[in-house]
């Protein structure tokens, strides 16, 4: 089966407070993006990736994956306002008879092929996608302004992450136009059955300074 995909790094991590784009934002040595791409790129499971790169950036993103030999990128679009709608902009690159597609955030730079291997491995058991997820540790409630209105029961939550994999057509067909926060509640809202996997605790999200610090220190 081939396994497409579509890496969306197009946000503009304002609450980064840097001068371009959070996928350009350094880590290391390299920008933010490219750790995420160099990965994907020499996963044993991916064949091809598109890359939704923010606006104006697709050209420097093209040129970064020429720089780490990133064969494997197919195409670089200029990504959308939200998030699902650059997913939805790189899906359209994806081909018709591509089997699966992959979505993961170039805002989670520390990619194990392992994890990758799990949420196709679902796929292959039937599920129409799968989402890496942890237990959490803190309590969650549901609030009204100041007041709680209920405390949910911890064992039935987890924290999602990405990668995401998700049957290809079905992924096509779930997202709508509708500004959801991660592609598995689009499949779930379409009627697809989703599976949680075992995510893992490096596959931190930056949002601020010290998220790229902590994720630093890993690399
Ligand atoms: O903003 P946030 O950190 O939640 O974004 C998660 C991922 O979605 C990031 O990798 C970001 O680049 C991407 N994104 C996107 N297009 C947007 C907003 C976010 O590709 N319009």
């Amino acid at each position: 089966m081939s396994v497409w995909a579509v890496l969306a790094a197009a946000g503009s991590g304002e609450r980064l407070g840097a001068d371009r784009p959070k996928a350009f934002v350094r880590l290391g040595e390299q920008p933010l993006l490219a750790e995420s791409l160099a990965r994907l790129d020499a996963s044993e499971w991916i064949d091809a990736i598109v890359v939704a790169a923010p606006p104006g950036w697709e050209e420097p993103a093209i040129l970064l994956a020429e720089e780490l030999g990133c064969g494997k990128v197919s195409a670089c679009v200029a990504g959308g306002p939200t998030r699902a709608e650059s997913v939805r902009l790189g899906l359209a690159e994806v081909p018709g008879d591509a089997a699966a597609a992959v979505v993961h955030d170039a805002a989670r730079p520390l990619l194990e092929d392992a994890v990758v291997e799990r949420v196709l491995a679902a796929l292959s058991e039937g599920w129409d996608g799968a989402v890496p997820a942890l237990p959490l540790s803190d309590t969650i409630k549901r609030v009204d302004g100041d007041a709680v209105v209920e405390t949910l029961p911890r064992d039935e939550l987890r924290a999602v992450q990405t990668p995401q994999a998700f049957v290809a057509d079905v992924l096509r067909g779930a997202l709508d136009g509708s500004d959801w926060t991660d592609c598995a509640s689009a499949v779930e809202a379409a009627g697809g059955r989703v599976k949680i996997v075992e995510g893992d605790a490096r596959l931190v999200k930056i949002t601020d300074a010290a998220d790229l610090e902590r994720v630093a220190a890993l690399l």
